[in-house]
């Protein structure tokens, strides 16, 4: 488990990246005492669809106020926009160091770091009590983690009875192989891509019971296509998803879309709820 841990930090591995989106931000010229949650929205949220669709998951249930773990929360994006929005306490895990640091010093420059909180951890033994969230929420993860039933155990077991778990994923349909790299892998051996049926048993298992799914393929493709357009007409953005996909953004990109169109893979949303 720890090679495999390496394998995936070093993939999302982008040396001084908080320096780099300083940097970045200098030549915007935004200035750097005000900075705000939009200045870095282009870099901050490492998913399909962003900060947009995010919001969109937050409002499915009402998790006002909640104390909320973002599991593989990368550089926290998602957990500054509930903790600004939607008022929540929310704490971020992540296997990456270097995204550790960065999401805790983007709060503080933005002025969010008394209402989120990020730590090192690893998302099959997560570093807190039974029962201890209201919310639990993760977005793009899974497909890095081989050990499902262990990941998904370990988000039944910090949720509080009645508390909601809510998921944003890319999953396989059928067994025919996408192309690599993706933005979550470079290469097969550290993407563990799955069936979201497959998921929803083990949930189910668990005890948690489904209150909703929503295929995210359609607007997914939307977006990617916009982004794609936008990166061969003129080039990466100053800020945006390619600071943390680097030289391979277009490739990445291109074959995460492709296998959306393909059907190799699609995107899902949901919410499950603990009723223990
Ligand atoms: C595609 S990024 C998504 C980041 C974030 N959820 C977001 O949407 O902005 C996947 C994240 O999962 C993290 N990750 C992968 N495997 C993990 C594990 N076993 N434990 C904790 N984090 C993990 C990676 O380090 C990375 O930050």
């Amino acid at each position: 488990m720890e090679i495999l841990n390496s394998q995936i930090e070093k993939h999302y591995h982008q040396p001084n990246l908080y320096d780099d989106i300083i940097n970045r931000l200098k030549e915007l010229e935004v200035d750097l005492n005000s900075v705000t949650r939009k200045d870095i929205a282009g870099v901050d949220e490492f998913h399909v669809r962003g900060a947009e669709v995010s919001r969109e998951l937050a409002k499915i249930v009402n998790i006002n106020n909640s104390r909320l773990l973002d599991i593989g929360c990368g550089i926290g994006g998602p957990c500054r926009m509930l903790a600004d929005e939607f008022n929540c306490d929310a704490v971020g895990i992540d296997i990456s160091k270097e995204y550790v640091a960065t999401a805790s010093r983007l709060s503080e420059l933005v002025g969010l770091n008394h209402k989120t909180k990020f730590i090192y951890a690893d998302a099959t033994n997560l570093p807190f009590q039974d029962n201890e969230f209201e919310v639990v929420w993760t977005q793009h993860v899974q497909v890095n983690i081989s050990d499902k039933l262990k990941f998904y155990s370990e988000i039944d077991r910090v949720l509080k009875n009645n508390g909601v778990f809510i998921y944003y994923e890319v999953f396989k349909k059928g067994n025919k192989g996408v192309n690599y790299p993706l933005p979550w892998a470079d290469e097969s051996r550290i993407s563990f891509l799955e069936q979201s049926s497959r998921i929803d048993s083990i949930l189910q298992e668990l005890g948690l019971v489904k209150k909703q799914s929503t295929n995210q393929t359609d607007s997914g493709i939307k977006v990617l296509e916009k982004m794609l357009d936008r990166i061969t007409t003129w080039g990466a953005p100053r800020l945006g998803l390619n600071v943390l996909m680097g030289a391979s953004t277009k490739d990445k990109i291109t074959n995460l879309l492709n296998g959306l169109k393909e059907g190799q893979i699609y995107l899902e949303s949901g919410v499950y709820e603990r009723q223990k």
